[in-house]
């Protein structure tokens, strides 16, 4: 499957054997591993690629897609889909190649994976945690749509500190 975005030189679609490559390359990233969560691996090399590749399509729930631009990978978007109480929430992430910020790529991408999950009907609610010290992630959900609902005080250790988190979502 592949989801066109606002920008026509950016598609997402399914993670794939031969990715791990790029992935390394725009992935092993200090400043991107610091906004995400302890799933994410630093240093991230070729092991660490082929391991997401193998496990990246296995929960029907949930999604994960590359990010191509101009047909070259340069990034993440994704949403894991809750379990139990959970079952109606899914928890939006992503990342991008730092040669890629600045330029509305992950506006475009997060933007259209949001609209594919709407569209599905599948979820009562998005959402996606963001640390403190993040704002360009927390503008990008603003600018599709998510809302600011709350701050969860010294809710993450990350990097040796102990954080604030902000809980952003989308109610369809
Ligand atoms: C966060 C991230 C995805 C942004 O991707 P991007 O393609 O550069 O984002 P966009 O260009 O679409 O939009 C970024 C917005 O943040 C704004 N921004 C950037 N740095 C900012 C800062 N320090 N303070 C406030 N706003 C900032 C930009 O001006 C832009 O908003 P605008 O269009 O209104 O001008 C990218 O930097 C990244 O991968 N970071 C590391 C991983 C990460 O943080 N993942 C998200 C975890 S919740």
């Amino acid at each position: 499957m592949i989801i066109t975005t606002s920008n026509p030189d950016c598609i997402l679609r399914p993670w794939r054997e031969g990715d791990q490559a790029a992935i390394v390359c725009h992935a092993n990233n200090r400043k991107i591993w610091r906004n995400l969560t302890h799933t994410f691996p630093f240093p991230y090399t070729i092991p660490e690629a082929n391991s997401w590749v193998a496990i990246a399509n296995a929960d029907p729930r949930s999604i994960h897609m590359a990010i191509e631009l101009r047909g070259e990978v340069c990034g993440g978007v994704g949403s894991v889909a809750g379990r139990g109480i959970s079952q109606a929430t899914t928890d939006f992430g992503y990342w991008l190649g730092e040669s890629f910020w600045g330029r509305g790529v992950m506006t475009a991408a997060a933007g259209a994976l949001k609209d594919h999950l709407v569209r599905s009907g599948q979820f009562a609610r998005l959402q996606a945690t963001v640390f403190a010290w993040n704002p360009a992630s927390m503008r990008v959900l603003e600018k599709i749509g998510f809302v600011r609902e709350g701050v969860l005080c010294k809710s993450v250790t990350k990097d040796g500190e102990l954080i604030d988190s902000v809980m952003y979502a989308c109610i369809p």
